[in-house]
C-alpha cells in the first residue's frame, strides 16, 4: 500500500449547487511569458459615412499629413469650430456587431481557410479586445461582454453597463468639448487625398469612420476583428496595411517628471493595447496646452511603449495583458458551449473583482441580427 487509500476522489454530488465559474484578474496571475500573437493581416475594410451608412470600401480613409518638421512648431486650435461644426453619432443606437457582420456576410465565401476557419474563430471589435487587455490594470471602469456561439463561431459584443450609461447621459459639457478636440486634432493631421493638405474648416462628424477588418490569433484562438483606423501614411516604409496605418491621440501637455510617469502608466497602456492588437506601428500624440492648442507632437512607436514602464514597479506589462486576454477567451470558449444565437452569456467585470458570467435566454440580450442569422443559415 502506498497511501493510495488516502486519495479521495470527489464524487459528483448532484445535491450541491456548482459554484459559479469566474475568472480572476490580478496581474500577478498572468505574468508568464508573452503568448503567441499572430501578426495581424488585413482581410478587408469598410467605411461609415456622415449618415452612419455602411459602404464596403475605403472612402472614409484619410491620409496622414503632418506639418513640416522644419517649420515652426504647430499651433492647432482644437476648440475651433466647437460647438457649431460638431455632428455627433447618435449614441442611443446600439450598433453592436452589425457593421462587422455586414462585412462578414459579404466576404464569408472568400476567407482564407474557408468556412471551417470561421467556425473556429472569435468575431468581435478591436475595442472590446482592448478592454480585455487593460483589465488587469483597470481601476475605474468595469465592462460587460455578451457572447454567443453560432455555426461554431464565438461572437463577443459589448453591452453598455448601467454605470457607463449614467455617465454618458450626464456627460459634463467640458468632457463633450474634450471629445470634440480629439477629433479636431485628426482634422489638422489628415488630408482627404494622398499628398493633400489638411482642411480644418469643415465639420467634425463622428459618424464617419474607416474600419479595417483583420485576422490574427492569440494562443490557440483564431480571431477576426475590426477596428477604426485614423489614417494611413502614404510615406510609410511599407504601404501594406496595417503597417501603413497611424493612430492619432491627444493628451495634456506635461511639465513634471511625475506627470510623464503617470502618462506612461495609464495613457500609454491604453494606446499600446489599442494599436498593438491591430498592428498599427506608430501613435502620433498632440499635446494640448490649457487653452486647447496643440503646440508639440511626438511619435510613439507601439513596440517601444513598454520601455517607458519596463523598470517601473507600478507599470504595466504586455505579457500580463495578453495572457489575461487569452485566459478570458478560453473561459468564454468553455462557457459558451451550446450553438444557439439566441442563447447569450453575459460576462461582467467590475474593478477589484473577478469576471463573472450569467446565462441570458431572453430576446433582449440576443445580439446577432435576424438578417445575419437567416442569411448564414441559407
Ligand atoms: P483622443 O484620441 O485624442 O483621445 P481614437 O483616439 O480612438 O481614434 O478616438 C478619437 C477621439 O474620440 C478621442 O480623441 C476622443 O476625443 C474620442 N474618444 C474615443 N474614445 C473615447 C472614450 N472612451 N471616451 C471619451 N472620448 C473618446
Ligand atoms: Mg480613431
Ligand atoms: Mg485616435
Amino acid at each position: 500500500k502506498r497511501g493510495a487509500e488516502k486519495i479521495t476522489v470527489a464524487e459528483p454530488c448532484n445535491k450541491l449547487p456548482r459554484p459559479a465559474p469566474s475568472l480572476p484578474t490580478e496581474p500577478a496571475l498572468y505574468s508568464g511569458p508573452f503568448p503567441f500573437y499572430r501578426r495581424p493581416s488585413e482581410l478587408g475594410c469598410f467605411s461609415l459615412d456622415a449618415q452612419r451608412q455602411y459602404h464596403g470600401d475605403a472612402r472614409a480613409l484619410r491620409y496622414y499629413s503632418p506639418p513640416p518638421t522644419t517649420g515652426q512648431s504647430p499651433n492647432f486650435d482644437l476648440r475651433d469650430g466647437y460647438p457649431d461644426h460638431y455632428q455627433t453619432r447618435d449614441e442611443e443606437v446600439q450598433e453592436r456587431l452589425d457593421h462587422l457582420l455586414h462585412w462578414l456576410l459579404e466576404h464569408r465565401g472568400q476567407l482564407e481557410g474557408g468556412p471551417s476557419w470561421l467556425a473556429g474563430a472569435i468575431v468581435t471589435w478591436r475595442g472590446h479586445l482592448t478592454k480585455l487587455l487593460t483589465t488587469p490594470y483597470e481601476r475605474q471602469e468595469g465592462w460587460q461582454l455578451a457572447a454567443c456561439r453560432f455555426q461554431g463561431t464565438l461572437y463577443l459584443s459589448e453591452v453598455e453597463t448601467p454605470a457607463a450609461r449614467v455617465q454618458r447621459l450626464n456627460r459634463p459639457p467640458l468632457l463633450r468639448e474634450l471629445m470634440y478636440m480629439g477629433y479636431k486634432f485628426e482634422q489638422y493631421m489628415c488630408a482627404d487625398k494622398p499628398g493633400g493638405s489638411p482642411d480644418p474648416s469643415g465639420e467634425v462628424n463622428t459618424n464617419v469612420a474607416f474600419c479595417s477588418v483583420l485576422r490574427s490569433r492569440l494562443g490557440n484562438h483564431p480571431l477576426l476583428f475590426s477596428g477604426e483606423v485614423d489614417c494611413t501614411d502614404p510615406q510609410a516604409p511599407s504601404t501594406q496595411p496595417p503597417t501603413c496605418y497611424v493612430e492619432l491621440k491627444t493628451s495634456k501637455e506635461m511639465h513634471s517628471p511625475g506627470q510623464w510617469k503617470s502618462f506612461y502608466r495609464h495613457k500609454l497602456l491604453k494606446w499600446w493595447a489599442q494599436s498593438f492588437l491591430l498592428g498599427v506601428p506608430n501613435v502620433v500624440a498632440g499635446f494640448r496646452n490649457p487653452e486647447g492648442f496643440v503646440c508639440s507632437l511626438k511619435t510613439f512607436p507601439t513596440m517601444e511603449m513598454f520601455e517607458y514602464v519596463r523598470n517601473d514597479r507600478d507599470g504595466w506589462n504586455p505579457s500580463v495583458c495578453m495572457n489575461f486576454c487569452a485566459a478570458f477567451l478560453s473561459f468564454a470558449q468553455n462557457t459558451v458551449v451550446q450553438d444557439d444565437p439566441r442563447l447569450v452569456y453575459l460576462f461582467s467585470w467590475e474593478p477589484g473583482g473577478p469576471v463573472t458570467v450569467s446565462e441570458q435566454r431572453d430576446a433582449l440580450h440576443a445580439f446577432l441580427p435576424t438578417w445575419y442569422v437567416e442569411a448564414m443559415t441559407q
